[in-house]
């Protein structure tokens, strides 16, 4: 397959590049760097082009992922995570798109959420989320793969681990989700490519981000100290759904429990 991969310099879409690149013909973008294609989103006739090049997949990776800083400047959340869905959707020829979603297009209210639940962000990030899966799903054989916190190693941006490099690392108690394993992602889309409309890909665990981040200190032996913190006393920077449990009732894929990813982290730690 030709496969390209937009964003291929960032957490997921470096992590996606590499394994695709072992079995398939792989174009990575990034704005700069990396030795990957050159293009930014915000250059409608540049991504026609890019996209237009005759592809079999587009894995969609790129954008404002930084729920802060979507919230802190909206317009700028917006043109880069649904202005160029349109000039991608219009050149994408007879390609398959894969775009990557998140859970914030929910607003944590209940037990979990399904593939059928009603989505109600509250936060711009998770606005702009839902506005680009709606250019998405308005087409019948694309896929939407929503993805809760997602952590592991990363071939070019090592954005998860990177935190323990810090001496107090701040973690909400009151916020928890069923994180994934980053490794599992690519073996899981590779199952799920022939899909289209929405999929979660989740983790089995329901665990608070404080737990998720003292379990991987803790395996890491590293010696940061993981800060309680909660609704009352985090830094107010945008408003955050409290309980995401994804659910799928469309596969059964989950990758490995918290354990056995820590296992694996660290037998791959140099
Ligand atoms: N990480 C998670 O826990 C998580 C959870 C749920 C969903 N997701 C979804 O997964 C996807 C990837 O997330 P991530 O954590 O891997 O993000 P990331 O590490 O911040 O990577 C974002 C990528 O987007 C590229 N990018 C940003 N703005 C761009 C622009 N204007 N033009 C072209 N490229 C641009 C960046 O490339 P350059 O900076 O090199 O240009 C980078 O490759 C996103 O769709 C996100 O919503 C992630």
């Amino acid at each position: 397959m030709r496969i390209l991969v937009l964003g291929a310099s960032g957490f997921v879409g470096s992590a996606l590049h590499a394994h695709f690149a072992a079995h398939h013909e792989v174009v990575g973008t990034s704005r700069g760097g990396h030795g990957l294609t050159p293009v930014d989103l915000a250059d409608a006739d540049a991504v026609r082009a890019l996209v237009g090049q005759g592809f079999d997949l587009v894995i969609h990776t790129a954008g404002v992922v930084d729920l802060g800083a979507a919230q802190r400047d909206p317009a700028a959340a917006f043109a880069a995570n649904v202005a160029p869905m349109v000039p991608l959707l219009d050149a994408i020829g007879g390609a398959k798109l894969i775009y990557l979603s998140t859970d914030n297009v929910f607003d944590g209210t209940h037990d979990h959420y399904d593939e059928t639940a009603a989505r109600a962000p509250i936060n711009v990030y998770g606005e702009t989320k839902v506005a680009a899966e709606d250019l998405v799903l308005a087409h019948d054989r694309h896929l939407v793969v929503r993805l809760p916190l997602v952590y592991g190693r990363s071939p070019l941006s090592n954005k998860f681990l990177a935190r323990y490099a810090a001496s107090e690392i701040a973690a909400r108690t009151d916020i928890v989700c069923n994180p994934l394993y980053l490794p599992a992602l690519a073996p899981a889309l590779e199952q799920l490519v022939d899909e289209s409309g929405v999929v979660h890909i989740a983790g089995t665990e329901t665990l608070s981000r404080y737990e998720l981040m003292v379990r991987v200190r803790d395996r890491l032996a590293a010696p940061a100290r993981i800060v309680a913190t909660d609704r009352l006393s985090a830094v107010q920077d945008c408003p955050r759904p409290l309980r995401l449990v994804m659910r799928s009732n469309r596969h059964s894929l989950t990758g490995p429990d918290v354990d056995t990813a820590l296992d694996d982290l660290c037998s791959n730690h140099h």
